[in-house]
């Protein structure tokens, strides 16, 4: 399933992420599947100090299933992570639970973007990132993955950031970071391109803590949108939306 002679596992440790690809059949069978999902729109339910929620990203769709049934992937997605799992092997078996994962499916439209952030929060080993969409690709269309290295006792001040590298998303393109290195932190650079859809599969491989709650629902393929967002692992106000939203383009 992976083009395996452009991932170097070593990567992960001397630049804290590598890049491999799928091979484009499997690329575009991913894209099917995702394409025909329910999404939901989200807000992170991280709150800053005074109790409102930090801008943090903006446009970030879930797929429906992800979040309701987070242990149940379509098979696709299970099988991609078999695959994944089994090349990461020798990096994952050094860990506890280095070879369970949660996978989850998200989407980025127009205007989306991420402020520079570390995922060591996650408590997983790696955070394994595939991007699929028939229209991503272009650097001058946003949507760039960009490192840098932070002063971990000061990592949120930008003057003391310094820019490693960008990598440009591709259909096909999985991104590996080493998730116990919290000197590097990444960001999203807006999505610029009207219409795009850059959609992305995010999984986590040796998280302490799984998320167990599986919500019955029912959402057709499309985009729900309506005034509101959901925020992330709250199913409640998922259902909510679901229930008095409506399904958009
Ligand atoms: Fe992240």
């Amino acid at each position: 399933m992976f083009t395996t002679e452009m991932i170097d596992i070593n990567d992960l440790f001397t630049k804290g992420f590598t890049v491999g690809y799928l091979q484009e059949e499997w690329a575009n069978r991913i894209l099917k599947v995702l394409k025909n999902q329910a999404w939901i729109e989200v807000v992170p339910d991280v709150l800053t100090s005074d109790g409102k929620i930090d801008k943090y990203y903006e446009s970030r769709y879930i797929s429906v299933a992800s979040m309701m049934k987070p242990d149940e992937p379509n098979r696709w997605f299970k099988r991609y992570m078999d695959e994944f799992c089994l090349w990461a092997e020798p990096v994952l078996s050094n860990f506890e639970n280095g070879n369970s994962y949660h996978i989850s499916a998200f989407c980025g439209t127009e205007g989306y973007f991420m402020e520079p952030h570390s995922d060591v929060g996650d408590r997983s080993v790696l955070d394994i990132i595939a991007y699929f969409g028939d229209d991503i690709g272009d650097e001058n269309s946003g949507g760039c993955l960009d490192f840098f290295k932070v002063d971990v006792k000061d990592p949120e001040n930008p003057n003391k950031m310094k820019f490693l590298d960008r990598v440009v998303p591709k259909h096909g393109m999985i991104v590996i970071f080493n998730n116990m290195n919290p000197t590097i932190y990444h960001e999203v650079t807006k999505l610029i391109k009207p219409g795009c859809r850059r959609f992305q599969l995010i999984a986590q491989a040796g998280m302490i803590d799984k998320p167990n709650w599986s919500v019955s629902y029912k959402a057709e393929k499309g985009f729900y949108s309506y005034h509101k967002k959901a925020v992330l692992g709250n199913t409640d106000s998922a259902l909510e939306i679901l229930e008095n939203g409506h399904v958009g383009e």
